[in-house]
């Protein structure tokens, strides 16, 4: 970190203290973190953290062994044992999805068979129709594949799961409804046809199966969608809420709310960087001026908010009034981070603020305070990140996509100059 890119956070860390009510973190913490990883070049800040992971995932691996079914882990339980992710869950595609960036950088063999491995113990999931997951399971897992390696089978399997995406469309809105009002976790709650922020990853899987079967009907549902939840899922500051009720017969708006949020009003911190991450992918994929512009007021939103600390690590919630004793998540400060490298070479003029920001995210991610020590953690990667607050078994736990998020960024940052 540069010392205006220093002062700047100083500054920020002062607006925070003085305009926040909630928000106690000491202004200090940051310089605390950053002495640990500041003086650190690139490289070897990268090539560290890549060789500790590749000793947490080999005993993660080593740990799951050869048990049937082969499922994939996706965070520690209290008891200390590892959660795996049934094929369905949209959590499954993660691990696979990190393998292959373990195999993207190392280029050893023993990442690629393991990828692999791990990529096809959810082969069913690109069949999967009664939730929306379908782009975080399969683009992740066999997306990445066919990219590193060209496998025709992989690629099948993305087009396969657009296809079954495209299932959960529905044309009275333009959107795809994420989950089916009789799912165990939201029956009784009153909702007709719900869409969350997260379903903005989702879209990217699209637009690949129109780029790979030259039909727009893929393409269309996404730029529908996206659409849709510009106009309906975010406040005027430019953050959002979680999830969206539409009428099935009007396709009207019936409710706004924040159901893994704190409270309505509030900003849970991974829908932010949800939203952020998929209205790039948007602009990236199609080039769209709404799109771009979007993507550009949330960063904006979630740099410049004094809600978040000044080490750039947000708690689960940037507005639960426990803020400093509530836990953060890195998985959304690294998706954060993940998402502005891209956004540093798709708008230009905004390329230093933009990889000034991701690299404090990644820099603080990779000190002790957040990156996990050998043989600790489950063998997962990053620490403190929360799953779903409310059902309080992820809180301030490690998760698959946290760590996916954390590798992805470090590989892209390793290609950006400047
Ligand atoms: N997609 C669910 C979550 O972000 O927790």
């Amino acid at each position: 970190m540069n010392l205006k890119t220093k002062v700047v956070a100083i500054s920020l860390a002062v607006v925070g203290l003085s305009s926040c009510a909630t928000d106690n973190t000491k202004a200090t913490d940051k310089d605390v973190v950053n002495e640990q990883t500041a003086k650190e070049s690139k490289n070897d800040l990268i090539k560290r953290v890549f060789s500790r992971a590749e000793v947490q995932y080999t005993s993660l691996i080593n740990e799951i062994g050869d048990k049937t079914p082969l499922l994939n882990p996706r965070s520690v339980k209290k008891d200390g044992s590892l959660r795996m992710a049934w094929r369905e869950d949209w959590t499954s595609g993660f691990f696979p999805g990190t393998l292959w960036y373990m195999y993207e950088y190392t280029k050893a063999d023993k990442w690629k068979v393991n990828a692999d491995k791990f990529t096809m113990a959810i082969d069913s999931a690109q069949f999967v129709k009664w939730h929306h997951d379908v782009g975080f399971m399969v683009e992740n897992s066999f997306g990445n594949g066919y990219r590193l390696t060209g496998n025709e089978y992989y690629k099948q399997a993305v087009i396969d799961a657009a296809k079954s995406l495209s299932t959960r469309y529905r044309p009275v809105a333009r959107i795809i409804q994420s989950w089916d009002t009789d799912a165990p976790w939201i029956a009784g709650r009153g909702w007709d046809m719900p869409a969350i922020i997260d379903n903005m990853m989702n879209l990217n899987l699209m637009y690949k199966a129109t780029g790979y079967t030259k039909d727009n009907k893929y393409a269309d549902i996404a730029n529908n969608h996206a659409a849709a939840t510009l106009k309906n899922a975010y406040r005027d500051n430019g953050s959002c809420f979680h999830l969206v009720d539409y009428d099935h017969k009007t396709g009207k708006v019936r409710s706004t709310v924040n159901f893994q949020g704190y409270s309505d009003p509030s900003s849970w911190a991974r829908g932010q960087a949800w939203g952020l991450y998929g209205f790039m992918e948007v602009f990236r994929e199609t080039g769209n001026v709404d799109a771009k512009n979007q993507a550009i007021k949330i960063a904006d939103y979630i740099m410049n908010t004094p809600k978040i600390p000044a080490d750039k690590i947000p708690y689960w919630d940037y507005d639960d009034p426990k803020i400093p004793e509530s836990p953060r998540d890195a998985s959304a400060a690294a998706l954060v981070a993940s998402a502005l490298i891209d956004m540093s070479e798709l708008v230009p003029e905004k390329k230093a603020e933009y990889l000034a920001y991701a690299e404090d995210v990644l820099r603080e991610l990779s000190s002790d305070k957040y990156l996990a020590k050998e043989g600790t953690n489950g063998g997962f990667i990053l620490m403190h990140s929360v799953g779903n607050f409310h059902e309080d078994n992820e809180n301030d736990s490690p998760l698959n996509y946290a760590d996916y998020y954390f590798m992805e960024a470090l590989v892209k940052w390793q290609h950006i100059k400047g």
